[in-house]
């Protein structure tokens, strides 16, 4: 039996997905990005799992971007066509996943690495990650969502900059342009992932949940439609047992405890 392109585990209240293509640098190709699907959908549906982790095999490579063989294959329109619909589509699964999501990245992510990070809610890289959009270097340009996701996460001169260019930014570098969110060293990498992961767990999940539909939906629209959305979305909020629950542990001078109800 051929190894999974994607590991699935769980420890506690956080799934972690793997991609697990080492030979090529945990490249994406549309086998590894059903799969990537498949397994997201059975974290989704486990209700014990309160937060996913997306991370690569190795510490060589989180993702090192679409399968450029692949890629380059020459099967025909058809193929392209598909290939841009599952990676839209599973991307777009990933940011818009009721779950909060974060990105352990170690090494290299480049081209749809850095795309799928972009789809992530938080992201932790290791101090040798490098990251990067070098699809202009390869005749093509960041489609897997990256161009319009990069262009409303950093400044537009930067993201131009990033994809015009194509250059590999180290972590530091990422991190001062709002991309990521911490740098830990690389041996530290998945514990400190861990332990924030952890912690957003102990969270409400239906609270974050919706969250993080009024973020994204939120988004989408002109001020004052994401406020009256907001405003009816944490009347919701407040009718939960969750909202109660954390406002009379306060009152008890006790540690909450979340059921998602
Ligand atoms: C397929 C890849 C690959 C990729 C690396 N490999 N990246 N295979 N697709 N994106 C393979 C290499 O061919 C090689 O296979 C093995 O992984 C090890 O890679 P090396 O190049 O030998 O390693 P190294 O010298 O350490 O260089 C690492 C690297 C380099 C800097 C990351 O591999 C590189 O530049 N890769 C391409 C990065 C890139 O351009 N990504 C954007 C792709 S386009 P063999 O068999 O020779 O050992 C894209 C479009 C988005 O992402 C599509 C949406 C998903």
């Amino acid at each position: 039996m051929p190894e999974p392109t994607i590991l699935r585990s769980t420890k506690g209240p956080v799934g972690t997905l793997t991609i697990n293509r080492p030979q090529a640098l945990n490249a994406l190709d549309i086998d590894t990005l059903l799969a990537l699907e498949r397994e997201l959908t059975a974290l989704e549906a486990d209700a014990s799992v309160r937060v996913i982790v997306f991370t690569g095999a190795g510490d060589k490579a989180f993702i090192a971007g679409g399968d450029i063989a692949d890629l380059n294959s020459r099967q025909g329109l058809a193929h392209y066509l598909e290939f841009a619909e599952i990676v839209h589509r599973v991307f777009r699964r990933i940011e818009l996943c009721d779950k909060p999501t974060l990105c352990a990245i170690s090494g290299w992510a480049l081209g749809g690495g850095t795309e799928l990070l972009l789809a992530t809610d938080i992201r932790i890289a290791a101090d040798h990650a490098r990251l990067g959009l070098p699809e202009i270097t390869l005749g093509l340009f960041p489609g897997a969502g990256g161009s319009q996701r990069l262009i409303r996460q950093v400044s537009p001169c930067k993201a131009k900059e990033l994809m015009f260019i194509g250059d590999r930014i180290t972590a530091a570098e990422a991190l001062q342009l709002g991309l990521i969110n911490r740098v830990v060293e690389k041996e530290r990498l998945l514990e400190e992932t861990m332990a924030l992961a952890e912690r957003i767990a102990e969270k409400s999940p239906l609270v974050l949940k919706l969250l993080k539909r009024t973020l994204a939906n939120g988004a989408d629209m002109p001020l004052p439609a994401a406020l009256a959305h907001e405003q009816a979305m944490i009347g919701l909020v407040l009718d939960t047992r969750d909202a109660h629950e954390g406002c009379a542990a306060f009152l008890e001078k006790r540690q909450p405890t979340f059921e998602g109800r």
